[in-house]
């Protein structure tokens, strides 16, 4: 493997970042009067308005456990969003659903995501490198199973390179928002998580995540605390910034709370050029969180 990169480990990076006020349905007034033919041709260009003013949002990673819940929350709120899928085999495009606005694509062959990058207007990054468990392992002998990533799936290819195309291609289309979910430890060059089949995993990510947070376009980049999957919805979610809630007792989240959280980034400007650690209370404890714009209010850091 190549020497491991560079990679800031602090808050201390400020990029220059535009961040533009994307318009959704929400923002149109349909007219409420009774239909005269003046009045239904008005209405009708008023749809078609509405029609062009949806955000067109592709998800990578959709077949996994988290884009698939990101991708189906965007399908339920079709008055605001035209949802894509990106997944890397027909097999995962079928668990989803096999519906014509899912691709399959490879993100470590830029190439191969063009067409599912053509034309959208923010990406929701959920592509991960997935470590194997090496065969012959017993519990009940104890010890630790070990690890290892699959021939041209190691993190380095995944979570740098792959994460670069993604960002890169949606550059060169001119995509108004990146939310790229990542994953807490990343300040700690020692997390246990690096040494998981040797790939170092969370350097890479936070090289694909310095790699965003300086590219120029708007992002919000959320990592995230243990998933767990279990109900969203049901927790108060709490914000940190360098790995400090790592240092609590709440440290875990549901999937489908990042998930949602992903969307709201969509259409919340604070939300905006951040980036921000993700986790909850345990749920009984604490207010469930529903008003995202003070969440993401709380959010101070940019990287
Ligand atoms: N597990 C945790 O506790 C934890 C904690 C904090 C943060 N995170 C991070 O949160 C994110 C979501 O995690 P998750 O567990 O929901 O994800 P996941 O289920 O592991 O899904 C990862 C997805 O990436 C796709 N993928 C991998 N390589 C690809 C390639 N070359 N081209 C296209 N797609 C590719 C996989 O596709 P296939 O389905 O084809 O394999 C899979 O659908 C990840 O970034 C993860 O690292 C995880």
């Amino acid at each position: 493997m190549a020497s491991l990169p560079r990679v800031l480990l602090s808050t201390s990076s400020f990029s220059h970042c535009y961040c533009p006020q994307l318009t959704t349905i929400s923002s149109l007034k349909l007219n409420p009067q009774p239909p005269t033919t003046t009045r239904r041709r008005r209405r009708f260009s008023v749809f078609a308005m509405a029609e062009s003013n949806r955000t067109t949002v592709l998800v990578t990673g959709a077949g996994g456990r988290t884009g698939q819940i990101v991708y189906k929350k965007l399908k339920e709120r079709s008055g605001e969003y035209i949802a894509r899928g990106l997944v890397r085999s027909e097999e995962s495009k079928e668990k989803i659903g096999g519906a014509d606005d899912v691709f399959i694509g490879d993100i470590t062959k830029a190439d191969s995501i063009v067409p599912a990058i053509e034309g959208i207007d923010a990406l929701v990054i959920l592509t991960s490198a997935v470590p194997k468990m090496k065969p012959g392992f017993d519990p009940s002998k104890g010890g630790r199973p070990e690890f290892y990533f699959e021939e041209g799936a190691n993190p380095e290819q995944v979570d740098w390179e792959g994460q670069k195309n993604q960002i890169d291609a949606a550059k060169a289309v001119g995509v108004k928002q990146i939310v790229l979910v990542g994953s807490m430890g990343g300040t700690d060059i020692n997390h246990p998580l690096n040494s998981l089949g040797n790939g170092n995993i969370l350097v890479w990510k936070r090289k694909a995540e310095q790699y965003l947070a300086d590219s120029g376009i708007p992002y919000t980049i959320i990592r995230a605390g243990g998933l767990q999957d279990k109900e969203g919805g049901v927790r108060e979610l709490l914000i940190g910034k360098d790995d400090e809630l790592l240092q609590t007792e709440t440290r875990t989240i549901a999937r489908a709370d990042v998930a949602e959280v992903c969307i709201q980034a969509l259409q919340i400007e604070e939300a905006k050029c951040k980036a921000l650690d993700l986790a909850s209370k345990p749920e009984g404890t604490g207010t469930p969180t529903t008003d995202f714009k003070t969440l993401f209010s709380q959010v101070t850091t940019r990287f």
